[in-house]
């Protein structure tokens, strides 16, 4: 028998799709990627072709172990990490979608959210879920399938149709159909689970109107959710871990003791603090979220959402064409010595952590005619920065224990001029890791301990190392300054008073 020497990542996110083969050093040896379309059907919608997310999963699978020139038979397993939820149903006697997906980041159930926090729900979700009664999850989209397609809530009820996040769809490609199962962190993201009890809930279920039929099974992070089907590879390689991409990242940059902290820069912003196993409650908006589950043992963590962060740049690129590459925005940035005076809230998808209005949409303040492109790339980077310091404000004022640094990762992490932003702002030392990838990476950990590759939690954060760390510098008073600028802007942003 070949000896494994490789662990497989796929890491499914909003824009794009990575596939990462990780050596037992915890090294990123080869890499595939492949953006696909998003579509916007409404103002205020985004939904994806489960399809096109398929086909470049196993196209970036292939490719990246083509790239590696290491063959199936040498991969321990695969780890699948996803954008999270996301909705995507599907038949499960043809595996074919029975709609595109809806995006996490789509608004079309805010008036259902709002019918039911009126109705005094939003009590009841947050006790049992950890979330905030919001279109961001996927409860009330998923029920917004079974209403808008034809037939589909009664063949729910005869269990002719299977709902998953994109980590589910995909362990059901990868299985040719033979696994309907998810992880407790993608469940706890769907509104329907009790992340107490650790179950489905069937209160919540009646609530939202999903036939409990149509929901996967919930599993550990490391555990082997089954194998791939004949002909995907040369070789049947065990799906060992899943994850939803913020947790997957926490675990990638070894945060395993509470206390610890990191914030992921993608398309959203997500910061995550381990609070071990505590499920801690916030008073201000924060989501109480589990972190992972080993062994059948939980940790949970507290979650700042921020739902633009890379998007308002990738709006500069594509939205207005103010820029030609997402890098540009840096030399942009720095080109100038301040914003002007500009601010950008990013509101695209509406406001999450602390706020949530989905009401509320993108606004830019403070224009003159002397402001220009770099002003305005500027203040789309600021905002990344303001929104992070809304998260860490509201951690500490809910009393949580504050980290003693914020380990960043992400695309936008590798801007020297963001992190030294976010030191500044926070008042807080900021680390960026020597391996950017952490949300694969966490997903590979989460595989390899599943099945033996790595040994145990101490291996995995002895390969965790610190590239460059940011210390704050910013005088007092600028910051200040800089800070009311902001909180003016979003004040005027909200749809409602806050
Ligand atoms: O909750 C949504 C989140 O999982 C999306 O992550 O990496 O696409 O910003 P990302």
């Amino acid at each position: 028998m070949t000896q494994a020497t490789h662990v497989l990542a796929i890491d499914q996110g909003t824009t794009s799709t990575r596939a990462i083969v990780f050596d037992r050093a915890a090294r990123a040896v080869a890499t595939a990627q492949a953006e696909f379309a998003q579509h916007y059907p409404e103002p205020g919608w985004v939904e994806h072709d489960p399809e096109d997310i398929w086909r470049d999963c196993l196209a970036t699978a292939r490719g990246a172990l083509a790239k590696a020139g290491v063959g199936a038979a040498q991969i321990a397993a695969i780890g699948v990490t996803n954008q999270r939820e996301t909705v995507v149903v599907w038949d499960r006697a043809t595996g074919a979608p029975i709609h595109r997906a809806i995006v996490w980041q789509d608004r079309r159930t805010a008036e259902t959210c709002l019918a039911l926090r009126q109705d005094g729900m939003g009590e009841l979700v947050s006790a049992r879920t950890g979330l905030v009664l919001d279109p961001y999850f996927s409860g009330t989209k998923l029920a917004w399938i079974l209403d808008h397609v034809p037939g589909a809530r009664a063949r729910a009820e005869r269990g002719e149709l299977a709902f998953g996040t994109i980590d589910c769809f995909l362990l059901w490609r990868l299985t040719g159909g033979q696994v309907h199962a998810t992880d407790v962190t993608n469940a706890a993201r769907t509104m329907l689970y009790d992340i107490h009890r650790q179950a489905w809930d069937e209160d919540l279920c009646r609530l939202l109107r999903v036939p409990m039929a149509i929901l996967p099974q919930v599993h550990d992070n490391a555990h082997v959710f089954g194998t791939t089907a004949p002909g995907l590879f040369e070789a049947a390689i065990p799906i060992a871990g899943m994850a939803g991409d913020q947790q997957a990242a926490l675990f990638g940059q070894a945060c395993f003791a509470a206390g610890q902290a990191k914030s992921t820069y993608g398309t959203g912003c997500f910061m995550l603090l381990n609070t071990g196993e505590t499920a801690f409650t916030s008073r201000s908006g924060l989501l109480t979220t589990p972190a992972c589950r080993i062994d059948g043992r939980m940790t949970y963590a507290l979650e700042g959402s921020i739902f633009v962060a890379g998007a308002a740049v990738k709006w500069l690129r594509d939205g207005i064409g103010v820029i030609t590459h997402a890098r540009d925005t840096n030399d942009m940035a720095t080109q100038v010595p301040d914003s002007h005076g500009v601010y950008m809230v990013p509101a695209f998808a509406g406001l999450g952590a602390p706020y949530w209005d989905p009401d509320a949409r993108g606004a830019i303040f403070g224009l003159t005619l002397g402001s220009t492109q770099a002003h305005l790339a500027r203040a789309a980077l600021e905002a990344v920065g303001y929104q992070t310091l809304d998260l860490a404000r509201t951690m500490e004022a809910d009393g949580a224990r504050y980290p003693a640094a914020l380990r960043v990762d992400g695309g936008m992490a590798a801007n020297d001029w963001l992190c030294q932003f976010l030191a500044d702002l926070l008042e807080t030392p900021v680390e960026r890791p020597a391996h950017l990838e952490t949300t694969a990476l966490g997903a590979a950990f989460f595989a390899g301990l599943a099945t033996g590759f790595w040994s145990g939690q101490a291996e995995l954060a002895a390969t965790w190392a610190c590239s460059r760390r940011f210390v704050p510098a910013m005088a007092a008073a600028r910051r200040d300054t800089l800070v009311a600028g902001w909180r003016d802007a979003v004040a005027r942003t909200l749809s409602r008073p806050a």
